[in-house]
């Protein structure tokens, strides 16, 4: 196969499971309020998977087929799966296997990517330099989560548990067909300095045993976030990389026809467009339907974007993510 000069979004689709769990469902289980999650993170509602037995590659299945539907291609297609997830249907091997044999799709390459809440981007890194460097045609890009089954619905686990759920974002990696369509820039960032402020310690390859049952008592097998410090880096990371992969495209905020955040906190957002100069109308705002879904928030929010008619082909859009790792990213794509 023979390079091609950029990478671009053929088509995008997403998946929620149908149980939505409200602040007040939530305020029946723990010492919490609506008006403080609202006022905190800007989440009304999300969603839960309807039962034990669903897994993160099963969200991700009708969001691969929304996907495949929306970029006219079919499963038969797919060159290569890259699957974004922190809450893989099991420990190994990925989701992405698990999601391939799902398609029906034997001897295609599957690579799970292990980066939270900027799983998305840097998968489409890795999507983008296959697709130029002619190694696959069509890529597959999942970002899915089932966190619903992981976090701890009671007091000690209140502050994290409130944030997060369920959700799969899609997208076809391949060929841009037009001239100036494509990839612009993408950036990716880490700095493990804070890998403990918002991590899942157990169970732990560092540990023997890797899970007791006193680390269960201690809900070392939840995740821990430290809230104040997180927000702080997001404040200053998603600026710094957004700015950067603009100036890299060539672009201003004024040509920014839609902004794709992440969606780990309204405030954040909020203060991410100001300081960019990107007006709330450009600005996909999900969160106070689904929560926080990690890998998922990306292509679930330009999935329904574009659904709804605010971005098409030939569209400007600005990614940009930060969460755990630390790990952070952006990019600009003319879809
Ligand atoms: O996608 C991954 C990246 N994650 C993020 O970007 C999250 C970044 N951080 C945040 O969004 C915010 O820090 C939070 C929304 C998590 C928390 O907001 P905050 O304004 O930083 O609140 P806080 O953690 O300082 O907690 C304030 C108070 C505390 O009580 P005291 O110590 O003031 O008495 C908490 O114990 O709120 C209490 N609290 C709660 N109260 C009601 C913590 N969780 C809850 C809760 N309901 N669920």
């Amino acid at each position: 196969m023979k390079s091609v000069l950029a990478s671009t979004i053929l088509g995008i689709g997403h998946h929620v499971p149908s149980k939505v769990v409200t602040n007040n469902d939530l305020a029946k289980l723990m010492t919490t309020s609506d008006e403080w999650i609202v006022q905190r993170s800007g989440i009304k509602e999300r969603r839960y998977i309807e039962h034990s037995g669903i897994g993160a590659s099963d969200l991700a299945l009708p969001a691969s087929k929304m996907a495949l539907e929306h970029a006219g291609i079919t499963a038969k297609d797919v060159d290569a799966i890259i699957f974004a997830t922190l809450s893989p249907d099991h420990n190994f091997p990925g989701s992405g296997c698990f999601l391939g044999d799902k398609l029906g799709l034997p001897g295609v390459p599957a690579l799970d990517v292990r980066n939270q809440c900027s799983g998305f981007l840097y998968g489409l890194s890795v999507a983008d330099a296959w697709v130029r460097a002619g190694v696959y045609e069509h890529v597959l890009l999942v970002g899915a989560e089932v966190h619903s089954t992981g976090i701890e619905l009671n007091d000690r686990g209140r502050d994290v548990a409130v944030l997060f759920g369920d959700g799969a974002g899609a997208a076809i990696i391949g060929a841009a067909k037009e001239p100036g369509q494509g990839l612009k820039a993408l950036e990716i960032h880490a700095d493990g300095s804070g890998a403990k402020e918002l991590w899942l310690e157990a169970p732990a390859s560092a540990y023997d045993p890797r899970l007791t049952k006193e680390m269960i008592d201690e809900g070392k097998h939840f995740p821990a976030m430290n809230g104040k410090q997180v927000f702080r880096w997001a404040t200053e990371k998603m600026p710094e990389v957004a700015r950067s992969v603009m100036d890299a495209a060539k672009v201003t905020a004024a040509d920014i026809d839609l902004f794709v955040p992440h969606q780990a906190n309204l405030r954040i957002n909020q203060f991410v467009g100001q300081k960019l100069g990107i007006p709330e109308s450009k600005t996909v705002t999900n969160i106070e339907k689904y929560g926080n879904t990690t890998a998922a928030t990306i292509p679930l929010g330009l999935s329904e974007a574009w659904r709804e008619g605010r971005c098409k082909r030939g569209s400007n859009v600005l990614f940009a993510a930060f969460g755990s790792g630390f790990t952070w990213g952006a990019a600009v794509i003319t879809l």
